[in-house]
Protein backbone atom coordinates (compact mmCIF):
# COMPACT_ATOMS: atom_id res chain seq x y z
CA UNK A 1 0.00 0.00 0.00
CA UNK A 2 1.59 3.43 -1.13
CA UNK A 3 1.21 6.25 1.70
CA UNK A 4 0.65 9.33 1.18
CA UNK A 5 0.97 12.51 3.44
CA UNK A 6 -1.70 15.10 2.80
CA UNK A 7 -0.58 18.74 4.34
CA UNK A 8 -3.45 21.33 4.94
CA UNK A 9 -3.79 23.31 8.31
CA UNK A 10 -7.68 23.17 7.95
CA UNK A 11 -8.66 20.01 9.68
CA UNK A 12 -12.00 19.18 7.87
CA UNK A 13 -10.25 19.11 4.53
CA UNK A 14 -7.32 17.03 5.74
CA UNK A 15 -10.33 14.65 6.99
CA UNK A 16 -12.28 15.31 3.60
CA UNK A 17 -8.74 14.17 1.59
CA UNK A 18 -8.08 10.92 4.24
CA UNK A 19 -11.88 10.12 3.32
CA UNK A 20 -10.94 10.06 -0.24
CA UNK A 21 -7.82 8.28 0.00
CA UNK A 22 -8.18 6.15 2.58
CA UNK A 23 -9.34 2.83 1.21
CA UNK A 24 -6.39 2.48 -1.13
CA UNK A 25 -3.66 4.60 0.33
CA UNK A 26 -1.79 5.02 4.32
CA UNK A 27 -2.94 8.34 4.65
CA UNK A 28 -1.02 10.37 7.14
CA UNK A 29 -2.01 13.82 8.04
CA UNK A 30 -0.27 17.07 9.03
CA UNK A 31 -2.42 19.94 10.52
CA UNK A 32 0.94 21.86 11.45
CA UNK A 33 2.78 23.21 7.89
CA UNK A 34 5.97 23.77 10.70
CA UNK A 35 6.29 20.65 11.13
CA UNK A 36 5.93 18.92 7.26
CA UNK A 37 9.60 18.72 6.70
CA UNK A 38 10.47 16.47 9.52
CA UNK A 39 7.45 14.28 9.31
CA UNK A 40 8.38 13.72 5.24
CA UNK A 41 12.08 12.35 6.31
CA UNK A 42 10.86 10.49 8.81
CA UNK A 43 7.76 8.64 7.23
CA UNK A 44 9.24 9.00 3.62
CA UNK A 45 5.62 9.00 2.05
CA UNK A 46 5.37 7.97 -1.78
CA UNK A 47 3.66 11.02 -2.38
CA UNK A 48 2.16 14.49 -0.49
CA UNK A 49 -0.73 16.65 -1.63
CA UNK A 50 -0.39 20.44 -0.31
CA UNK A 51 -2.71 22.68 0.12
CA UNK A 52 -1.86 26.34 -1.72
CA UNK A 53 -3.77 28.52 0.71
CA UNK A 54 -2.66 27.87 4.05
CA UNK A 55 -3.18 30.85 6.79
CA UNK A 56 -0.10 30.51 8.47
CA UNK A 57 2.30 29.20 6.01
CA UNK A 58 2.54 29.70 2.42
CA UNK A 59 2.26 26.55 0.13
CA UNK A 60 4.89 27.19 -2.37
CA UNK A 61 7.50 28.16 0.29
CA UNK A 62 6.83 24.85 1.79
CA UNK A 63 7.03 23.36 -1.60
CA UNK A 64 10.02 24.75 -2.52
CA UNK A 65 11.43 23.26 0.85
CA UNK A 66 10.27 19.54 0.24
CA UNK A 67 12.08 19.93 -3.10
CA UNK A 68 15.50 20.26 -1.47
CA UNK A 69 14.69 17.24 1.05
CA UNK A 70 17.63 14.61 -0.77
CA UNK A 71 15.05 12.13 -3.00
CA UNK A 72 12.37 14.44 -2.21
CA UNK A 73 8.86 12.70 -2.89
CA UNK A 74 5.95 13.55 -5.66
CA UNK A 75 4.00 16.92 -4.99
CA UNK A 76 0.18 16.97 -5.65
CA UNK A 77 -0.80 20.78 -5.67
CA UNK A 78 -4.41 21.46 -4.77
CA UNK A 79 -5.67 24.67 -4.89
CA UNK A 80 -8.90 27.03 -4.57
CA UNK A 81 -8.49 28.61 -7.95
CA UNK A 82 -7.32 27.58 -11.13
CA UNK A 83 -4.94 30.59 -11.70
CA UNK A 84 -2.43 29.88 -14.51
CA UNK A 85 -0.13 31.65 -12.78
CA UNK A 86 -0.01 29.71 -9.74
CA UNK A 87 0.06 26.65 -11.94
CA UNK A 88 3.38 27.78 -13.45
CA UNK A 89 4.97 28.51 -10.44
CA UNK A 90 3.75 25.64 -8.62
CA UNK A 91 5.07 23.40 -11.24
CA UNK A 92 8.25 25.65 -11.78
CA UNK A 93 8.66 24.67 -7.64
CA UNK A 94 8.73 20.96 -8.53
CA UNK A 95 5.61 20.05 -8.20
CA UNK A 96 4.14 16.64 -10.19
CA UNK A 97 0.75 17.90 -10.49
CA UNK A 98 -1.82 20.69 -10.06
CA UNK A 99 -5.81 20.00 -8.78
CA UNK A 100 -7.84 23.06 -8.64
CA UNK A 101 -11.32 22.87 -6.72
CA UNK A 102 -13.74 21.88 -7.88
CA UNK A 103 -12.40 18.43 -8.03
CA UNK A 104 -13.91 14.77 -7.52
CA UNK A 105 -12.33 12.01 -5.75
CA UNK A 106 -11.89 10.16 -8.95
CA UNK A 107 -10.02 13.08 -10.28
CA UNK A 108 -7.91 13.28 -7.02
CA UNK A 109 -7.48 9.64 -7.14
CA UNK A 110 -6.46 9.29 -10.48
CA UNK A 111 -4.21 12.23 -10.40
CA UNK A 112 -2.01 10.86 -7.09
CA UNK A 113 -1.54 7.65 -8.68
CA UNK A 114 -0.12 9.09 -11.97
CA UNK A 115 2.02 10.76 -10.16
CA UNK A 116 2.94 8.03 -7.45
CA UNK A 117 3.53 5.62 -10.76
CA UNK A 118 6.09 8.01 -12.41
CA UNK A 119 8.24 8.89 -9.32
CA UNK A 120 8.69 5.03 -9.24
CA UNK A 121 9.73 4.41 -12.75
CA UNK A 122 12.19 7.11 -12.62
CA UNK A 123 13.86 5.90 -9.54
CA UNK A 124 14.23 2.93 -11.68
CA UNK A 125 16.42 4.81 -13.85
CA UNK A 126 18.54 5.25 -11.17
CA UNK A 127 18.92 2.06 -10.24
CA UNK A 128 19.80 1.01 -13.94
CA UNK A 129 23.17 0.05 -15.23
CA UNK A 130 25.99 2.21 -13.48
CA UNK A 131 29.62 2.06 -15.00
CA UNK A 132 32.03 3.48 -16.63
CA UNK A 133 33.99 0.98 -18.44
CA UNK A 134 33.51 1.04 -22.38
CA UNK A 135 31.72 -2.62 -21.51
CA UNK A 136 29.09 -1.18 -19.73
CA UNK A 137 28.65 1.81 -22.47
CA UNK A 138 28.16 -0.70 -25.14
CA UNK A 139 26.15 -2.90 -23.29
CA UNK A 140 23.46 0.07 -22.16
CA UNK A 141 23.49 0.65 -26.50
CA UNK A 142 22.72 -2.77 -27.01
CA UNK A 143 20.17 -2.78 -24.84
CA UNK A 144 18.64 0.72 -26.36
CA UNK A 145 18.79 -0.93 -29.46
CA UNK A 146 17.53 -4.16 -28.93
CA UNK A 147 15.15 -3.34 -26.21
CA UNK A 148 12.31 -2.50 -29.42
CA UNK A 149 12.45 -5.71 -31.34
CA UNK A 150 10.70 -8.70 -30.41
CA UNK A 151 13.67 -11.18 -30.80
CA UNK A 152 14.24 -13.26 -27.91
CA UNK A 153 17.48 -11.90 -25.61
CA UNK A 154 19.59 -14.61 -24.16
CA UNK A 155 21.69 -12.75 -21.05
CA UNK A 156 25.03 -14.23 -20.53
CA UNK A 157 27.76 -13.93 -17.92
CA UNK A 158 28.86 -15.34 -14.60
CA UNK A 159 26.57 -15.32 -11.79
CA UNK A 160 25.96 -11.62 -10.14
CA UNK A 161 27.29 -9.67 -12.96
CA UNK A 162 23.88 -8.30 -13.44
CA UNK A 163 21.88 -10.48 -15.92
CA UNK A 164 18.73 -9.68 -13.28
CA UNK A 165 19.02 -6.42 -14.08
CA UNK A 166 19.99 -5.92 -18.03
CA UNK A 167 16.32 -8.27 -18.14
CA UNK A 168 14.49 -5.44 -16.46
CA UNK A 169 15.78 -2.96 -17.96
CA UNK A 170 15.18 -4.27 -21.62
CA UNK A 171 11.33 -4.74 -20.29
CA UNK A 172 11.31 -1.24 -19.16
CA UNK A 173 13.16 0.59 -22.51
CA UNK A 174 10.83 -1.94 -24.21
CA UNK A 175 7.26 -1.33 -26.21
CA UNK A 176 6.01 -3.79 -23.62
CA UNK A 177 7.25 -1.93 -20.87
CA UNK A 178 3.33 -0.76 -19.73
CA UNK A 179 2.48 -4.93 -20.02
CA UNK A 180 3.70 -7.16 -17.26
CA UNK A 181 7.27 -8.83 -16.67
CA UNK A 182 6.94 -12.00 -15.40
CA UNK A 183 10.18 -13.91 -13.91
CA UNK A 184 10.69 -17.88 -13.26
CA UNK A 185 13.83 -19.39 -12.10
CA UNK A 186 14.22 -22.87 -13.93
CA UNK A 187 16.53 -24.24 -11.49
CA UNK A 188 14.33 -22.97 -8.60
CA UNK A 189 11.35 -24.69 -9.73
CA UNK A 190 10.58 -28.46 -8.19
CA UNK A 191 10.54 -30.39 -11.80
CA UNK A 192 7.05 -31.99 -10.36
CA UNK A 193 5.50 -28.77 -10.35
CA UNK A 194 7.12 -26.88 -14.10
CA UNK A 195 4.99 -27.77 -15.77
CA UNK A 196 1.93 -26.44 -14.55
CA UNK A 197 4.18 -23.26 -13.25
CA UNK A 198 5.05 -22.83 -17.11
CA UNK A 199 1.53 -24.02 -18.86
CA UNK A 200 -0.86 -23.07 -16.31
CA UNK A 201 -3.89 -26.63 -15.90
CA UNK A 202 -7.49 -26.35 -16.61
CA UNK A 203 -10.08 -28.11 -13.73
CA UNK A 204 -9.58 -31.76 -13.34
CA UNK A 205 -5.83 -31.84 -14.74
CA UNK A 206 -4.93 -33.30 -11.95
CA UNK A 207 -6.54 -34.63 -8.26
CA UNK A 208 -7.03 -30.73 -6.60
CA UNK A 209 -5.56 -28.85 -9.28
CA UNK A 210 -7.12 -25.37 -8.83
CA UNK A 211 -7.19 -23.55 -12.25
CA UNK A 212 -4.78 -21.25 -13.04
CA UNK A 213 -2.57 -19.34 -15.74
CA UNK A 214 1.17 -20.63 -16.83
CA UNK A 215 3.45 -17.59 -16.86
CA UNK A 216 3.49 -17.78 -20.71
CA UNK A 217 0.15 -16.62 -20.36
CA UNK A 218 0.66 -14.41 -17.89
CA UNK A 219 3.28 -12.85 -19.59
CA UNK A 220 1.05 -12.03 -22.55
CA UNK A 221 1.79 -8.58 -23.95
CA UNK A 222 4.77 -7.74 -22.18
CA UNK A 223 8.02 -9.98 -21.10
CA UNK A 224 8.64 -13.37 -20.02
CA UNK A 225 12.79 -13.71 -17.87
CA UNK A 226 13.41 -17.50 -18.02
CA UNK A 227 16.68 -16.96 -15.62
CA UNK A 228 19.31 -20.16 -15.56
CA UNK A 229 17.72 -21.69 -18.61
CA UNK A 230 20.88 -23.91 -18.61
CA UNK A 231 18.86 -25.96 -15.47
CA UNK A 232 16.15 -26.90 -17.96
CA UNK A 233 15.17 -30.65 -18.04
CA UNK A 234 15.31 -32.69 -21.83
CA UNK A 235 10.88 -32.67 -21.58
CA UNK A 236 11.24 -29.41 -20.84
CA UNK A 237 13.52 -27.52 -23.97
CA UNK A 238 11.17 -29.72 -26.17
CA UNK A 239 7.93 -27.77 -24.68
CA UNK A 240 9.84 -23.94 -24.90
CA UNK A 241 10.86 -24.63 -28.08
CA UNK A 242 7.37 -25.72 -29.56
CA UNK A 243 5.49 -23.01 -27.76
CA UNK A 244 8.29 -20.49 -29.37
CA UNK A 245 7.35 -21.98 -32.46
CA UNK A 246 3.80 -22.15 -32.14
CA UNK A 247 3.03 -18.76 -30.29
CA UNK A 248 0.14 -20.42 -28.38
CA UNK A 249 0.01 -22.95 -24.81
CA UNK A 250 -2.34 -25.53 -24.02
CA UNK A 251 -2.97 -25.76 -20.18
CA UNK A 252 -2.46 -29.35 -18.57
CA UNK A 253 -5.77 -31.19 -18.65
CA UNK A 254 -7.08 -28.46 -20.92
CA UNK A 255 -7.87 -28.71 -25.00
CA UNK A 256 -8.50 -25.13 -26.04
CA UNK A 257 -5.22 -23.32 -27.17
CA UNK A 258 -4.01 -19.86 -25.88
CA UNK A 259 -2.37 -17.28 -28.13
CA UNK A 260 0.22 -15.53 -26.71
CA UNK A 261 2.72 -12.43 -27.72
CA UNK A 262 5.46 -11.92 -25.50
CA UNK A 263 9.12 -11.03 -25.30
CA UNK A 264 11.10 -13.71 -24.45
CA UNK A 265 14.54 -12.84 -22.25
CA UNK A 266 16.66 -15.85 -21.05
CA UNK A 267 19.81 -15.90 -18.79
CA UNK A 268 22.22 -18.54 -17.83
CA UNK A 269 25.59 -18.56 -16.11
CA UNK A 270 26.14 -21.79 -17.53
CA UNK A 271 28.70 -22.32 -20.64
CA UNK A 272 25.51 -23.79 -23.11
CA UNK A 273 27.87 -24.44 -26.23
CA UNK A 274 29.41 -27.48 -23.79
CA UNK A 275 26.21 -28.00 -22.38
CA UNK A 276 25.18 -29.12 -26.14
CA UNK A 277 28.55 -31.14 -26.39
CA UNK A 278 27.47 -33.09 -23.18
CA UNK A 279 24.30 -33.70 -24.92
CA UNK A 280 22.74 -31.88 -22.04
CA UNK A 281 20.95 -28.69 -24.03
CA UNK A 282 19.29 -28.96 -27.40
CA UNK A 283 20.87 -27.09 -30.12
CA UNK A 284 17.84 -26.20 -31.94
CA UNK A 285 16.43 -24.56 -28.72
CA UNK A 286 19.76 -22.40 -28.14
CA UNK A 287 19.15 -21.55 -31.77
CA UNK A 288 16.05 -20.25 -31.08
CA UNK A 289 16.94 -18.05 -27.49
CA UNK A 290 19.60 -16.38 -28.92
CA UNK A 291 17.92 -14.16 -31.36
CA UNK A 292 20.45 -11.60 -30.02
CA UNK A 293 22.74 -12.67 -27.47
CA UNK A 294 24.56 -9.71 -24.59
CA UNK A 295 27.31 -11.35 -22.71
CA UNK A 296 27.95 -9.35 -19.43
CA UNK A 297 31.92 -9.08 -18.75
CA UNK A 298 32.95 -10.44 -15.07
CA UNK A 299 33.60 -7.74 -12.95
CA UNK A 300 37.39 -8.14 -12.96
CA UNK A 301 37.38 -7.54 -16.69
CA UNK A 302 36.10 -4.27 -16.19
CA UNK A 303 37.35 -2.67 -12.59
CA UNK A 304 37.01 0.60 -14.07
CA UNK A 305 33.56 0.44 -13.00
CA UNK A 306 34.42 -0.52 -9.31
CA UNK A 307 34.78 3.19 -7.99
CA UNK A 308 31.16 4.07 -9.54
CA UNK A 309 29.57 0.94 -8.62
CA UNK A 310 31.01 1.35 -5.13
CA UNK A 311 29.79 4.82 -4.39
CA UNK A 312 26.64 4.28 -6.25
CA UNK A 313 25.75 1.43 -3.27
CA UNK A 314 26.63 3.74 -0.44
CA UNK A 315 24.99 6.41 -1.75
CA UNK A 316 21.78 5.30 0.31
CA UNK A 317 24.04 5.80 3.45
CA UNK A 318 25.64 9.43 2.54
CA UNK A 319 28.68 8.13 2.96
CA UNK A 320 32.02 9.16 1.42
CA UNK A 321 34.80 6.50 -0.04
CA UNK A 322 38.55 6.78 1.11
CA UNK A 323 40.85 6.29 -1.75
CA UNK A 324 42.77 3.43 0.09
CA UNK A 325 39.62 2.04 0.14
CA UNK A 326 38.88 1.95 -3.62
CA UNK A 327 42.51 0.64 -3.95
CA UNK A 328 41.55 -2.10 -2.09
CA UNK A 329 38.65 -2.71 -4.06
CA UNK A 330 40.48 -2.80 -7.23
CA UNK A 331 42.97 -4.84 -6.21
CA UNK A 332 40.81 -7.62 -5.90
CA UNK A 333 39.07 -10.33 -8.07
CA UNK A 334 35.67 -10.30 -7.19
CA UNK A 335 34.69 -14.00 -8.14
CA UNK A 336 30.94 -13.03 -6.95
CA UNK A 337 31.13 -9.95 -8.99
CA UNK A 338 28.81 -7.09 -8.64
CA UNK A 339 26.91 -9.09 -5.94
CA UNK A 340 29.51 -9.41 -4.02
CA UNK A 341 30.64 -5.99 -3.83
CA UNK A 342 27.54 -4.63 -3.14
CA UNK A 343 27.36 -7.25 0.04
CA UNK A 344 31.03 -6.08 0.81
CA UNK A 345 30.24 -2.18 0.64
CA UNK A 346 27.28 -3.01 2.68
CA UNK A 347 29.60 -5.13 5.54
CA UNK A 348 32.18 -2.33 5.22
CA UNK A 349 29.57 0.72 6.03
CA UNK A 350 28.66 -0.70 9.39
CA UNK A 351 31.98 -1.51 10.70
CA UNK A 352 32.57 2.34 9.18
CA UNK A 353 30.48 4.03 11.80
CA UNK A 354 30.15 7.39 10.48
CA UNK A 355 32.56 7.14 7.40
CA UNK A 356 34.65 7.58 5.65
CA UNK A 357 35.02 4.44 4.72
CA UNK A 358 38.89 3.35 4.88
CA UNK A 359 40.28 0.37 3.48
CA UNK A 360 40.80 -1.13 7.36
CA UNK A 361 36.97 -1.85 6.88
CA UNK A 362 37.15 -3.74 3.89
CA UNK A 363 37.13 -7.62 4.67
CA UNK A 364 36.62 -10.35 1.56
N1 LIG B 1 26.10 -2.42 -13.50
C1 LIG B 1 25.42 -2.46 -12.34
N2 LIG B 1 25.00 -1.31 -11.77
C2 LIG B 1 24.34 -1.33 -10.58
N3 LIG B 1 24.02 -2.45 -9.91
C3 LIG B 1 24.41 -3.62 -10.43
C4 LIG B 1 25.10 -3.69 -11.68
N4 LIG B 1 25.36 -4.99 -11.96
C5 LIG B 1 24.83 -5.69 -10.94
N5 LIG B 1 24.25 -4.90 -10.02
C6 LIG B 1 23.63 -5.32 -8.74
O1 LIG B 1 24.32 -6.48 -8.31
C7 LIG B 1 23.42 -7.44 -7.79
C8 LIG B 1 23.51 -8.73 -8.60
O2 LIG B 1 23.01 -8.51 -9.91
P1 LIG B 1 22.00 -9.54 -10.61
O3 LIG B 1 21.09 -10.17 -9.62
O4 LIG B 1 21.38 -8.84 -11.78
O5 LIG B 1 23.07 -10.62 -11.13
P2 LIG B 1 22.85 -11.96 -11.95
O6 LIG B 1 23.81 -11.92 -13.08
O7 LIG B 1 21.41 -12.12 -12.28
O8 LIG B 1 23.33 -13.07 -10.92
P3 LIG B 1 22.94 -14.66 -10.85
O9 LIG B 1 23.60 -15.34 -12.01
O10 LIG B 1 23.53 -15.11 -9.54
O11 LIG B 1 21.45 -14.74 -10.89
C9 LIG B 1 22.06 -6.80 -7.83
O12 LIG B 1 21.80 -6.19 -6.59
C10 LIG B 1 22.19 -5.76 -8.92
O13 LIG B 1 21.28 -4.70 -8.72
MG1 LIG C 1 20.03 -13.56 -11.65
Amino acid sequence: MYSVLCIDDADEQLQALTLQLIDTYHVITCNKPLHAIPIITKYQPDAVILDLQMPKRNGFELLSEIGKIANPPPVLMLSGHADPIYVVRALGLGAKDFLSKPYTASMLRHRLKKIILSSISQDNTEFALIGESAAIQTLKTEIATFAHSDLPILILGESGTGKDLVAREIHRQSSRSQGPFVVRNIGAIPSTLIESELFGCDEGAFTDARPHKGCFELANGGSLFLDEIGEASPALQVALLRIIEDGYVRRLGGQALHEISFRLITATNKNLDELIELKCFRSDLKYRLEGITIYIPPLRDRKEDIPALAKHFLKPYGMEIADNALAKLSSYLWPGNVRQLKMTIERAHMLAGTGPLQAEHIRF
